[in-house]
C-alpha cells in the first residue's frame, strides 16, 4: 500500500472538512495558536500543503524547511502574512478566499461607522456604568445623513458598505489607485487623496495591506482630516501609523474612530487606544460568524485540494 502524502492544517476546521483532505491526505493538524517559525517549521519538512490563518507568517526562512511544499492556502482573504514573491520563487501557489467574506464584513464596518459617529459603544457604557440621570443625558452625538464618506481603497468590501451609507444619507467619495472602471456604487465620486482626507466626515481605510502600503495613513493624514472627522479601520492594522492615530484620538484632531484591527493583535494590555474613549475597539470580527467563517473553510479547503491536484484554485494569488 502507497502511502498517501502530508498536509497540515493549522487552522480551525470542522470534523467533515477534515476529512475531506484525509481521504486523499495524512492530515497533521496543530492547534492554530501554534505559529512556527523558521527553526520550527523544519519538524514538518514532508508536506506538500499546508493550510492556515494569517496569524502564521509564511516566509522564505520558514518555506526552505518545508522544501516539499506546493500549495499554501490562506484561511483569509487577505495574504499580508505571506511573502508572495518568496512563495513565487519557490513555486508555492498561495491561495485565499476572496468573496465569501465580504457581506460579514461590510456589515460589520457599517456597523462600525455607526457606532463610532453615534456613539453607541460608549452610550451603553454610560447607562451600564449607572450615568443615565435625570438632568444628565448622554451628550449629543452627530449625523451620518447630510455627511460625507470618504473610501480609501473602494473594492468588493467598500463596493458593499457605499450603498448603505448613500441610503442613510450619505455622499459617497473615493479614492483608488485609479478610478473604477464600468458601474460605480452609489454614485461614489472618484476624487483624490488630499481632497477625500480634507472633505470627508467619516474616512474609511478599505486598502490591502502590503509591503506597499504599510503606513499609508500617518500623521500628516490625520491632520488633514477634519478634527468633526471619524477614521475606521476595518481592514489591516500595520496600514495606519497607531502612534499618530493615537495623537490625533488625543488633541482631538479627529472626533474618533472605530478598529477591527491593529497594529498589535490581540490588542496588548498597555496599548494607549485602551485608555481613550473616542475610539471602538473590535477583536478583529469582520468575518467572524458562524456562516461566514464556514464558506471560508469550505474555500479554503477546496483551494488547497485543487491547487495540490493541479486543478485551477479559485483563490488563487500567485499563478
Ligand atoms: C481576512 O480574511 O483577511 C480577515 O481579515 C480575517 O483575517
Amino acid at each position: 500500500m502507497t502511502s498517501k502524502s502530508k498536509v497540515l492544517v493549522s487552522a480551525p476546521l470542522a470534523a467533515d472538512l477534515l476529512a475531506r483532505i484525509e481521504t486523499e491526505y495524512d492530515v497533521i493538524q496543530l492547534p492554530s495558536a501554534n505559529v512556527l517559525t523558521a527553526g520550527t517549521a523544519g519538524e514538518y519538512a514532508e508536506v506538500v500543503g499546508w493550510l492556515t490563518t494569517v496569524k502564521q507568517p509564511v516566509n522564505a526562512g520558514i518555506l526552505a524547511e518545508l522544501p516539499a511544499v506546493r500549495t499554501v492556502s490562506n484561511y483569509a482573504v487577505g495574504y499580508d502574512n505571506i511573502d508572495v514573491p518568496a512563495a513565487t520563487g519557490r513555486g508555492v501557489r498561495i491561495c485565499n478566499t476572496p468573496g465569501v467574506l465580504d457581506d460579514a464584513v461590510a456589515a460589520l464596518t457599517v456597523g462600525a461607522i455607526l457606532n463610532a459617529v453615534r456613539g453607541l459603544s460608549r452610550a451603553e457604557r454610560f447607562v451600564r456604568s449607572g450615568q443615565w440621570a435625570a438632568g444628565s443625558p448622554f451628550p449629543l452625538t452627530s449625523d451620518v445623513h447630510g455627511k460625507t464618506i470618504g473610501i480609501l481603497g473602494l473594492g468588493r468590501i467598500g463596493k458593499r458598505v457605499a450603498p448603505v451609507m448613500a441610503a442613510l444619507g450619505m455622499r459617497v467619495i473615493y479614492h483608488n489607485r485609479r478610478p473604477i472602471e464600468g458601474e460605480v456604487p452609489a454614485g461614489a465620486e472618484y476624487v483624490g487623496r488630499a481632497e477625500l482626507l480634507a472633505g470627508a466626515d467619516v474616512v474609511l481605510l478599505m486598502v490591502p495591506l502590503s509591503p506597499a502600503t504599510e503606513g499609508f495613513i500617518g500623521a500628516a493624514d490625520f491632520a488633514a482630516m477634519k478634527d468633526t472627522a471619524y477614521f475606521v479601520n476595518p481592514a489591516r492594522g500595520a496600514l495606519v501609523d497607531e502612534p499618530a492615530l493615537v495623537e490625533a484620538l488625543r488633541s482631538g484632531s479627529i472626533a474618533g474612530a472605530a478598529l477591527d484591527v491593529m497594529a498589535v493583535e490581540p490588542l496588548p494590555a498597555d496599548s494607549p487606544l485602551l485608555e481613550l474613549d473616542n475610539v471602538t475597539l473590535l477583536p478583529h470580527i469582520g468575518s467572524a460568524t458562524v456562516e461566514t467563517r464556514r464558506a471560508m473553510a469550505e474555500l479554503a479547503v477546496d483551494n488547497l485540494l485543487d491547487s495540490l491536484a493541479g486543478r485551477d484554485p479559485k483563490g488563487a494569488v500567485n499563478e
